[in-house]
């Protein structure tokens, strides 16, 4: 198995259980439900949802079990986009690929498209049958998601990365903001797709969740890098944004070759602690190298 041959089985998955839970556009109020399935569907490197189903490879999940998992931390994440596009945010018209839904809906329902997806991903955990896990479980889920799109994970991020354009922040600062508005839902992932396995240990637990947090800053690291060095074309969104808009970013505060020396650290720190797993967590491992590989 590669990665790529994983993320052939993964992707389809998340892509078919979105289409199941998404309500049609053809029932009311159908703008609003055409909006939602725009900003989610058929786009995306889908890199959360593969968080989801590489930890349970590692830990010996059935997929079935992790298919509405991936989808919830794929609505809270495919919602934020919307919000972080809209004008009162990073005003951007462009997202994967094509116009961002409040550009091609309206500003409201571009946010009322948010609001909703994050109520459909939280009925998706309560309601999935497919979800074999006893109620404590189900609830753990829900507490960790809520915890980790809100005002201590990334809706706080968000609100840290607002307060922080045009201002020289310390570095400090700087993870702070990092590990809220990206971190935070990339380590819900790994801890979701972690409390789906039966017999997870609190070692196995802990190393997990570890990982999750070093490549969940290193996705952001690599995202402020792609955003000088990367071309609109390629990203699927604008390039050069952060800069117009005076962002604090890593390559911007650090320099570039420190800001890929930091990717770099905690990719390693990411595979140490996934030293104890044997080659079911192989693709957690290849998913670390993406992260600080990729190109969009
Ligand atoms: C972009 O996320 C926003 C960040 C948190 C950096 P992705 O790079 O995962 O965006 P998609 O889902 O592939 O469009
Ligand atoms: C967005 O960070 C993080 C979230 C959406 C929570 P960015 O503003 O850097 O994301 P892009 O570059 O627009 O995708
Ligand atoms: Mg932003
Ligand atoms: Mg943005
Ligand atoms: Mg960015």
């Amino acid at each position: 198995m590669t990665l790529s041959g994983f993320l052939d089985i993964c992707l389809p998955r998340v892509e078919s259980a979105l289409d199941h839970w998404l309500p049609p556009d053809t029932i009311a109020p159908v703008n609003l439900h055409q909006a939602m399935r725009y900003a989610s569907l058929g786009g995306g490197k889908r890199v959360r949802p593969a968080l989801v189903y590489a930890t349970g490879a590692a830990l010996g999940t059935p997929q079935p079990q992790l298919d509405g998992i991936a989808c919830a931390v794929e609505l809270i994440h495919a919602y934020s986009l919307i919000h972080d596009d809209l004008p009162a945010m990073d005003n951007d018209d462009l997202r994967r690929g094509k116009p961002t839904c409040h550009k091609a809906f309206d500003e409201a329902t571009a946010i009322l498209a948010g609001d909703a997806m994050q109520a459909l991903a939280f009925h998706i955990l309560v309601q999935d049958p497919a979800l074999n896990v006893d109620a404590g479980a189900r609830l753990t889920m829900v507490a960790k998601l809520a915890h980790a799109a809100g005002s201590r994970g990334m809706a706080g991020g968000q609100a840290m990365d607002l307060a922080n354009e045009n201002r020289d922040i310390t570095l400090t600062e700087l993870e702070d903001m990092h590990i809220h508005k990206t971190g935070a839902l990339i380590r819900a992932c790994v801890q979701l797709g972690s409390l789906a396995a039966p017999g997870l240990t609190v070692a196995q637990a802990e190393h997990l969740d570890h990982y999750a947090k070093c490549v969940g800053l290193a996705f952001q690291i690599r995202d402020d890098i792609l955003d000088v060095e990367g071309n609109t074309q390629t990203l699927g969104k604008t390039a050069g944004a952060d800069q117009k808009l005076r962002k604090a970013t890593y390559p911007s505060l650090l320099g570039m070759t420190r800001a890929k020396e930091m990717a770099q650290e905690l990719h390693a720190q990411a595979l140490e602690h996934l030293e104890t797993f044997d080659a079911a967590a192989d693709t957690l491992r290849w998913l670390a190298d993406y992260i600080i590989m990729r190109e969009s």
